[in-house]
Formats: C-alpha cells, sequence, structure tokens
C-alpha cells in the first residue's frame, strides 16, 4: 500500500534499528504497544508521555492506513507487522513497556498459540524487554483474561496490578482504546493487569 510506504511514521524495516531504537530515536524509554488498531491508545498516550518513544505494532495494513490518517505524535513511530517478529526488530532488553489492548481472543482452543499472550509470545517479549520492564494487558474477555493470569505464572514476572472492573474509577494516566470505548458503551466490565519482570535468582 503505497500510502503506508510514504509515511514518515511508518518504520519500513525495524530491523535496522535494531539496538540502536534509544540512540536513533534520542529516547531513555521505549513503550512498545502490540496489536494498536486504529491507533487512538498510541496516538493519546505518546501524548501524555512526551519523554517517551510510544512505537505502535500492527499487523493488518488496512486499520493501520485508517490509524495513519489522524494525525501521530511526535514521539510516535508505527511498525506494519507480526509480533511474531518481535526478535529480529529489537534487541535483548530494548524496550521497557509493553502493552497489550484486547488482544484477538481467539476462542477455540486449537488456535490458544495465536493469543498475544500464549507462552511463544511472552518468551519473545521477555528477550526484548528490559530489567523491570512492566507488561500491561486490558481486555473485556473473561477467558483470555483467566488464561493470560494463569499462563504467566509461570515466567519472571510480578502481579502488581489487578482489576476486574478498571473503568469503576476514572483513570486519567491510561488512554481508552477503541475497542475498550465499544465495550464500555456496552456496559461491560473491562479487565486489566500489570506485571513486572522480575531477576531470575
Ligand atoms: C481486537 S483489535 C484491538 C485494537 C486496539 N488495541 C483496541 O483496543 O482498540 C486487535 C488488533 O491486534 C492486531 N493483531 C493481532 N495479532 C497481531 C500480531 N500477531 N501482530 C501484530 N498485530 C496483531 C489485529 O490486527 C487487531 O488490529
Amino acid at each position: 500500500m503505497d500510502f503506508l510506504l510514504a509515511h514518515s511514521k511508518v518504520i519500513q524495516d525495524p530491523s535496522v534499528l535494531k539496538g540502536k531504537w534509544k540512540t536513533e530515536y534520542k529516547y531513555k524509554k521505549i513503550v512498545l504497544e502490540i496489536g494498536s488498531g486504529k491507533g487512538d491508545y498510541w496516538r493519546k498516550m505518546a501524548d501524555l508521555q512526551p519523554d517517551t518513544l510510544w512505537i505502535a505494532l500492527e499487523r493488518d495494513k488496512n486499520v493501520s492506513a485508517i490509524a495513519l490518517k489522524k494525525d501521530s505524535p511526535e514521539n510516535g513511530v508505527w511498525i506494519v507487522g507480526d509480533a511474531e517478529n518481535l526478535e529480529n526488530w529489537f534487541e535483548m532488553g530494548e524496550i521497557d513497556t509493553v502493552h497489550l489492548n484486547f488482544s484477538d481472543p481467539w476462542p477455540k482452543k486449537r488456535y490458544h498459540k495465536r493469543r498475544l499472550t500464549s507462552n511463544l509470545f511472552i518468551e519473545r517479549m521477555l528477550k526484548i524487554t528490559s530489567k523491570n520492564a512492566e507488561f500491561k494487558f486490558k481486555t473485556d474477555n473473561k477467558d483470555l483474561f483467566e488464561y493470560t493470569m494463569l499462563v504467566w505464572e509461570d515466567y519472571p514476572l510480578k502481579l502488581v496490578e489487578f482489576s476486574v472492573d478498571f473503568r469503576r474509577t476514572e483513570k486519567s494516566d491510561d488512554a481508552i482504546t477503541e475497542y475498550e470505548q465499544h465495550f464500555m458503551d456496552l456496559n461491560q466490565v473491562i479487565y486489566r493487569a500489570v506485571w513486572r519482570k522480575q531477576d531470575v535468582k
């Protein structure tokens, strides 16, 4: 898609930046959002945190184009690609926070491996994240939430925040995603958890 090839915010070959993101962009902290959809969260959070580089990752080209037709944040860049390539794009320890917002639930058991919180993906994410990195996960899907809590139990991660109704109170430091707004409009609860990476002894 020509629009994406020409867009200044799209990183055409992220592997060229492997190990160099912080020096190239001159930010001390890097946040990666995986499955950014139409980019509302990326845009709003980057504005809230101007000292941080916000990298959006989205594999769907059409959705990426919709996101990038709106204004892009100064401190934000976009990757059109699949999270299965994370280790080709980022060096060990390079990312400080990972956000997963309303990841596809893949309800059938035979597709659980495709979930962005499956063993395969958390292992990739653990490799590219820094020592005390945080993983922030929101979903409307009870089954995916339970699954993630159980799968991530086996990794060096400490659960530091947990809510089964995250939007019960106003949260000025966390933007509402497109999917989140949809579920809130339906009066559905939002599940949310945050984990911090632990040292392996
Ligand atoms: C349900 S949508 C949620 C979009 C947005 N985060 C929100 O909360 O409104 C999930 C998004 O994740 C993207 N996605 C799913 N698996 C992915 C993967 N392996 N790599 C990159 N993006 C992925 C999908 O294309 C889709 O746009």
